[in-house]
């Protein structure tokens, strides 16, 4: 199976940069059979849908509320919105979601429902702090953010999306070690085996300081079925690097 790479713009970019990123995209895809993703900020999604056309690469939103359906929830995003935007996947419990605005498991658990009830494929993310790393919890934490997931598990689609993205190695350029990132993809493996109905099939993604110069040792790493690329993802010359060491994989 393809591995699947995923950019992660976060609050980057504007209309123009969109544009113009979606024209550089078409070219470097062109002829490459790939699975790419790009999840830039809400407002520009259908922008994005639009723009993409035919060409093949998912759109993933960055977030999506909490709260069932519509209503008087001044700010939010609906899941129904997102798909209606053209989103086939959305970053769910992403760990700067969890440290600037206090999501836990709790809330994380409705916003996978939302997103399931609505169709989209949620990406759950995972991974422990600098601290939790150093004092060797880090097991124990994954375990009680996978808990949320479990708590849905009988809504989940076929395919469970999580993102193994350790917070030290955000943004940090400190990227986590092959036996780590392997270590930790084998008890996710593990743990979502025993969580995740039969008929659910989880695949794991890393992500955390991904660049096109270790894009390929990660890529080839047992258990890594993609990445998660944030800042490495803002210029398409860097991303499409990183395309092709995961198409030579595939
Ligand atoms: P960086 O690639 O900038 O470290 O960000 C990783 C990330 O948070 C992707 O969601």
């Amino acid at each position: 199976m393809r591995k699947f790479v995923i950019g992660n713009w976060k609050m980057n970019g504007d209309a123009l940069e969109v544009h113009e990123y979606v024209h550089e995209l078409k070219t470097a895809l062109e002829g490459m059979p790939c699975s790419v993703g790009v999840a830039v900020p809400f407002l520009y999604l259908p922008q994005l849908t639009a723009l993409l056309g035919r060409i093949p690469v998912s759109v993933v939103a960055q977030d999506v509320s909490q709260f069932k359906g519509s209503g008087a929830y001044t700010g939010e995003i609906s899941a129904a919105m997102l798909r209606d935007a053209g989103c086939e996947y959305v970053l769910i419990g992403h760990s700067e979601r969890r440290q600037y605005f206090d999501e836990d498991e709790m809330v994380l658990q409705q916003k996978l429902l939302c997103a399931c009830e609505a169709g989209l494929n949620p990406i759950y993310c995972v991974g422990e702090d600098l601290n939790q790393r150093l004092q060797g919890e880090f097991f124990q934490v994954l375990d009680k953010q996978l808990a949320a997931l479990e708590a849905v598990r009988d809504h989940l689609p076929a395919t469970v999306w999580v993102a193994y993205e350790p917070v030290w190695a955000i943004g940090t350029g400190k990227v986590a070690s092959a036996e780590q990132i392997a270590e930790v993809h084998a008890f996710l493996a593990t743990r979502l085996r025993a969580i995740l109905p039969a008929r659910c099939a989880a695949r794991l993604l890393y992500g955390g300081s991904v660049k096109s110069v270790n894009a390929r040792e990660i890529l080839a790493l047992p258990g890594v079925d993609g990445v998660l690329v944030g800042s490495a993802s803002l210029t398409v010359a860097e991303l499409s690097r990183i395309i092709e060491e995961a198409r030579a994989m595939a």
